[in-house]
């Protein structure tokens, strides 16, 4: 229940408070596309933390009258992205009622290249609500609450509450995961295979332009979508069955479910209404060599996407050599000037 995230302890009334942290992004294998209510998923998903790609975070709030903030991209002012974090202070206030006293100065940077159309709002929202945990552990007296951390990044952007934890994180109400909530993501990584445990991800970088149709549109879409009921029950069922190849080390179904997964997702938007499509020539030229070289060489390297062009390439780090091997002669010259991200797996958000 929301309710159990209402902050109702007394605290003390700090007239500086502040915290940096930095999270990390994250890849989901089975999608999260379509949502309901306050950003509730419509159907579970499941991701991979990543390790590099991060958003580091510094947040000093000072004592006001009401509630304001001001946000700074690398040192300058950011205006852009203030509409985004007023709506999110504005949902998270009943459950921290304290940030309505304070004047906020969000200080962020990214780790991966600032338009590389790599999406930051899962990083980003999950460190500022690392931050703002953070701060209302110094107001309580209490430990820094994670999982409430998580259901605040939620409320910022659905992706981002599996940034908090690593390596593996299950998001949304799931019969055969335990534990598991639409509130909330909660980290599974106990159940990884130690052939998964060191897994590599290079993103592709296609296209780095603006994306054509966001991520909020394209979640609206599901709404009246014709196949949406069957994508939602087939995401059920695709997280069990990944879900226990991660935890057998089954790479060929991992392989065939994560691949699957990335062109739903696609599929979803190519049948929608609108319909849209974003993925670019290079993107299939990418995937059709990953196709062809896995196998000429039984190399277990697959691929997903995002909501955007790029490609991730995911594998075990002990094919390493030739899978950049693999980038470095064929794929990279489909890149946006040959550029591409080497990252892997990581453990989640982290206070600086
Ligand atoms: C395709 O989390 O960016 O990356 O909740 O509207 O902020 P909002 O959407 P967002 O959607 C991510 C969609 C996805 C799939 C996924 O990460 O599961």
């Amino acid at each position: 229940m929301e309710t159990e995230f209402v902050l109702r302890t007394s605290h003390k009334n700090l007239e500086h408070i502040t915290a940096t942290w930095q999270a990390p992004s994250n890849i989901a294998l089975v999608k999260y596309w379509g949502k309901h209510g306050v950003q509730l998923p419509a159907n579970p998903s499941i991701s991979f933390t990543l390790n590099n790609c991060k958003t580091i975070t510094k947040v000093t709030a000072k004592k006001a009258a009401a509630l304001d903030f001001e946000i700074l991209l690398d040192g300058v002012a950011k205006s852009s992205f203030a509409p985004k974090i007023k709506s999110y202070f504005n949902r998270i206030k009943e459950y921290s009622p304290w940030i309505n006293n304070y004047h906020f100065t969000i200080e962020t940077t990214n780790t991966f290249p600032h338009s590389s159309g790599i999406a930051s709002s899962a990083s980003s929202m999950a460190a500022l609500s690392s931050c703002l945990m953070d701060m209302e552990g110094q107001l309580t007296g209490q430990k820094m609450a994670m999982k409430k951390a998580s259901f605040l990044a939620r409320l910022g952007s659905g992706s981002a509450c599996r940034s908090l934890e690593g390596k593996l994180v299950v998001w949304g109400n799931h019969d055969d995961t335990p534990g598991s909530s639409d509130l909330y993501g909660i980290d599974v990584s106990g159940d990884l295979h130690p052939v998964f445990q060191d897994y590599q991800d290079t993103i592709l970088l296609v296209d780095k332009g603006e994306k054509t149709v966001s991520s909020t549109v394209g979640h609206e879409l599901m709404n009246e979508h014709a196949f949406a009921k069957a994508r939602f029950h087939q995401a059920h069922s695709n997280l069990t069955k990944i879900k226990n190849c991660l935890k057998e080390g089954d790479v060929e179904g991992f392989i065939k479910i994560t691949e699957s997964e990335a062109l739903t997702l696609h599929a979803m938007m190519m049948t929608s209404h609108p319909y849209f499509i974003l993925m670019k020539p290079n993107t299939l030229s990418i995937i059709d060599e990953i196709w062809k070289y896995r196998k000429e060489t039984s190399v277990p390297v697959c691929f997903t996407l995002d909501a955007g062009a790029n490609v991730h390439m995911l594998y075990p780090a002990d094919h390493k050599e030739s899978v950049d091997d693999l980038i470095k002669s064929k794929l990279a010259r489909y890149c946006q000037n040959e550029q591409y991200i080497c990252d892997q797996l990581g453990s989640g958000a982290t206070t600086v």
